[in-house]
């Protein structure tokens, strides 16, 4: 393939800083270049730089991209989301606008039990077109590599099938058992989260299916003491820990997520400065979803500025999914992390690139633009990065985001 000269870029955010996966006061570094211009061969990228340094020194065979003065920053990575769905949740979304809480719709039959009905028939197939539908959107959106949590079938086969159908969208799509997000309505407690710790998991870890478990600690759904017994084997057989904690009451489940050694602590809207310091502690990276606090209605954002005071290395996502979060674009995030939770655009730019990236594996392959990382950058229509959170709906990506590089990350 000729390499590609992606010029007349009136900004290049490569997010090289001297410390990439943080952000925090001494990482407004984010590897801003203006005028500038990169070689990209084979997938990857050759250089970047100021314009006249590198369009010079392009190979003469090099096809031309002419980036018409626009920003171009690397492919987002949404650490956060739920692809595999059938049905809607329209009811749910009715009725909370007729004022009913998240916990009394669940109660009353509708939440994630109303997409498991809709989920559990379908084959793997028709799951996978689900899952690629839902990629797309997020696609479409600037997003170039995703996590997907599977948790809307709640039995071992349906499980297993959303796994199998996020294979699909692999390399691009990291794929999550998240078969502890609810309790099924049609088995006992206990027997179920039996068979996810003695089956699911170790099934999931020998074929490989998943690089990760995760599991929706809350009032009504798991305790600590579930998370304990799921943390457990996960670790047995290699899988790393996720974990929904402390969205819809603080139950300590930051403080829960330290101890259990997780990679990830996602929602954390009631967590407090004890969590923020055990989080930073432990090394545990925060998650944040300020599209599911929108989308819910509701008005307790994370304490994001906060977080990135204490030096954790912040990631924003969407929570895609039917119910709490129909936010397919992280730059609504960031647009939000700016507003209420006092995070600067930079900031939210490394919260959806790097920082991100780090917590799939991919540190050494995504969320940057640096010599020898794979070439997935978006041309945004836009001139500054800050206009990304500035006004998200008119900073699209100005095409499909170019993935110059089909065979990117790594396996789990
Ligand atoms: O991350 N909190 C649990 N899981 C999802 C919501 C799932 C749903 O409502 O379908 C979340 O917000
Ligand atoms: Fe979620």
């Amino acid at each position: 393939m000729r390499p590609l000269v992606v010029g007349n870029c009136s900004q290049i955010v490569t997010m090289q800083g001297p410390q990439r996966a943080r952000v925090g006061p001494e990482m407004s570094e984010i590897g801003l270049i203006h005028d500038a211009a990169m070689v990209v061969r084979d997938g990857k990228v050759e250089a970047v730089g100021p314009r006249d340094e590198i369009e010079w020194l392009a190979p003469s065979d090099a096809e031309y991209h002419d980036a018409g003065g626009r920003l171009v920053t690397p492919g987002l990575v949404d650490a956060h989301t739920h692809l595999v769905f059938g049905g809607d949740r329209l009811d749910d979304f009715e009725a909370r606008s007729q004022g009913k809480t998240y916990a009394e719709i669940a109660t009353a039959g509708g939440g994630i039990w109303r997409t498991v009905a809709a989920t559990r028939p379908l084959s793997t197939e028709d799951l996978a077109s689900q899952a690629a539908k839902h990629f797309d959107l997020l696609r479409r959106h600037g997003t170039t590599v995703a996590e997907s949590k599977t948790g809307y079938a709640l039995d071992r086969d349906g499980e297993l099938r959303s796994l199998r159908a996020l294979q699909t969208l692999r390399p691009r799509v990291v794929p999550t058992l998240l078969a502890a997000h609810a309790y099924p309505k049609d088995q006992d407690p206990q027997a179920y989260l039996d068979m996810v710790c003695d089956e699911l998991v170790p099934l999931a870890a020998r074929a490989g299916l998943a690089r990760d478990v995760d599991i929706f600690v809350e009032e009504g759904y798991f305790s600590h003491e579930d998370a304990e017994r799921l943390a457990m084997a996960a670790r047995a057989h290699g899988l790393g820990l996720r974990m929904h904690v402390d969205q819809l009451a603080d139950s300590g489940g930051a403080g829960l997520a330290a101890r259990l050694g997780a990679r990830t602590a996602d929602h954390l809207e009631h967590t407090g400065a004890d969590g923020i310091a055990a989080l930073a502690e432990a090394g545990v990276t925060p998650v944040l979803l300020p599209g599911s606090v929108w989308g819910l209605g509701l008005s307790r954002y994370p304490l994001g500025r906060e977080m990135v005071d204490a030096g954790l290395p912040v990631v924003l996502a969407t929570d895609f999914n039917p119910g709490s979060s129909p936010v397919p674009s992280l730059l609504f995030c960031m647009a939000l992390a700016c507003r209420l939770m006092r995070m600067t655009p930079a900031e939210c730019l490394t919260a959806v690139t790097v920082n991100a990236a780090a917590t799939l594996g991919l540190e050494t392959s995504h969320g940057a633009l640096m010599p020898g990382m794979a070439a997935d950058f978006v041309v945004w229509e836009a001139e500054d990065y800050r206009e990304l959170a500035f006004w998200p709906d008119v900073a699209r990506p100005a095409n499909n985001p170019i993935v110059a590089n089909e065979s990117c990350p790594s396996e789990p």
